[in-house]
Order: C-alpha cells, then sequence, then structure tokens
C-alpha cells in the first residue's frame, strides 16, 4: 500500500508531525511512504495510492489563506511562494478510491470552533473525494512553536493506530518494514521537539 502525506508548515511543527506520521506508517510496515511539502507535492495522486493524509496549521480556525500565510511567512522569515494546501485541494483531481485523513496543529486552547483540519476535510470532499475523516489536532504552545510536550509521541501513536486500521482492512501481516520516500525542497521550521529528526530516518533535503 502506498500513501501519501502532504504538509504545509510556516515554523515546522506541523512538518515535524507530519515526519512522525509518515515514520510511524512506514515503521507499521503496511505502507510504502511519499511525503512532500504542499509546494512540491504531486497535483494528481500516483496510481496506487490509497491513503492520503494531508497537515496543515491552523489559522484563523480555518486553513491558512493568501492573507494569513503572509502573516506566517513574514513571521518565519520565508520568501517563498504563495501555495498551500487550500490552493492544492481547489487543483486535486479527485481519486474516490482514496482514503483521506486531515490532520493539524493549533493552540491548545480548549476549544476551537473549526481548524484547517475540519476545513480541509470539508473542502475534500466538495472535490469529490468519498471516504473523507479528519483526523487529529496536534498542539502548540504558540503560533511558533513548540509543539506541546508528547506531540510528537501522540502523533505516532495515532499513525500506528491508523495503520492497524488499515491493515486489518487488507487483511495482511506487517512486512518487514516501510519505506519514507520525503520531497521537501522548501525551507522549513526547526524540529522543536527532542528526538524528532534524530528518529526519522528520512532523507528530507532543507
Ligand atoms: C496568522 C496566524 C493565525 C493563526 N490562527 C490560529 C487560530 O485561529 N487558532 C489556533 O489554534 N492557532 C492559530 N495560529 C497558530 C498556528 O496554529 C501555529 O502557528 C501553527 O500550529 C504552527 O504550525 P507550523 O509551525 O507548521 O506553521 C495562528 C497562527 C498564525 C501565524
Amino acid at each position: 500500500m502506498t500513501a501519501l502525506i502532504i504538509t504545509e508548515s510556516y515554523f515546522g511543527n506541523t512538518a515535524a508531525i507530519g515526519d512522525a506520521i509518515a515514520q510511524a506508517l512506514a515503521d507499521s510496515g503496511v505502507l510504502t511512504v511519499e511525503a512532500f511539502g504542499v509546494a512540491d507535492a504531486p497535483a494528481s495522486l500516483p496510481a496506487g495510492a490509497q491513503l492520503l493524509i494531508l497537515a496543515a496549521p491552523t489559522h484563523d480556525y480555518s486553513l491558512p489563506c493568501r492573507r494569513t500565510r503572509a502573516q506566517a511567512r513574514r513571521r518565519a522569515g520565508h520568501r517563498d511562494g504563495d501555495f498551500g494546501l487550500r490552493e492544492w485541494i481547489a487543483a486535486a483531481q479527485s481519486a474516490p478510491d482514496v482514503k483521506v485523513v486531515t490532520v493539524d496543529t493549533a493552540f491548545n486552547s480548549g476549544f476551537l470552533p473549526s481548524s484547517a483540519a475540519k476545513t480541509a476535510a470539508r473542502l475534500m470532499s466538495r472535490a469529490g473525494f468519498a471516504d473523507v475523516q479528519r483526523g487529529a489536532t496536534f498542539c502548540v504552545a504558540d503560533s511558533t512553536g513548540p509543539l506541546d510536550d508528547g506531540e510528537l509521541i501522540r502523533a505516532r501513536a495515532w499513525a500506528t493506530s491508523l495503520a492497524a486500521g488499515l491493515r486489518s482492512l487488507a487483511g495482511r501481516r506487517p512486512a518487514a518494514g516501510g519505506r519514507v520516500d520525503a520531497r521537501y525542497n522548501r525551507q522549513r521550521g526547526p524540529v522543536n521537539e527532542a528526538g524528532a529528526a534524530a528518529g526519522a530516518s528520512t532523507d528530507a533535503a532543507g
């Protein structure tokens, strides 16, 4: 099985969550994982893709838009172009057989009327994806991070449990271990929970 994970991130927090999820999915042995920063993600999903995970930071209770992205980019000191998951979804070709799960990062406010993951799930359903599920929210302490303690561990556990569900659907036993093929050509912020980068065996550049 192949999974794609596409992340949008300005300060590195959502990217770190994406890495943790990608590695846990690969470690489950059920999936080979292709991980992309959104600017480098293919518009159409490769044949054979069965799982698509979209990960984005929550901006103004929603997916980042041009205005909020500009604010985040200014704070992060990025100069990269204006393309995020919102735009990726708008251009995506629907693939009804692909299971889509959306996750996000947000403040640990206790109350989120909406979030990037919720908006992404709604837009993906509208775009014609039939099996769309809103996944977890992972918490940051401030706009720039860091992730709250334990969030990378929680992300790995969340992804392991997702993979276990897929394994039982496929009626498979775990193979010897999957692989993460990561493509991040854009600048990413620092990974800010000890062990995230060290624990991942990705070959992400940048
Ligand atoms: C312009 C802007 C708006 C934001 N709005 C919200 C919000 O409505 N709710 C929330 O919980 N966090 C909000 N945040 C915090 C982001 O969720 C946080 O920056 C993000 O999780 C960090 O992820 P990243 O490092 O991947 O960019 C906002 C951040 C920015 C820059």
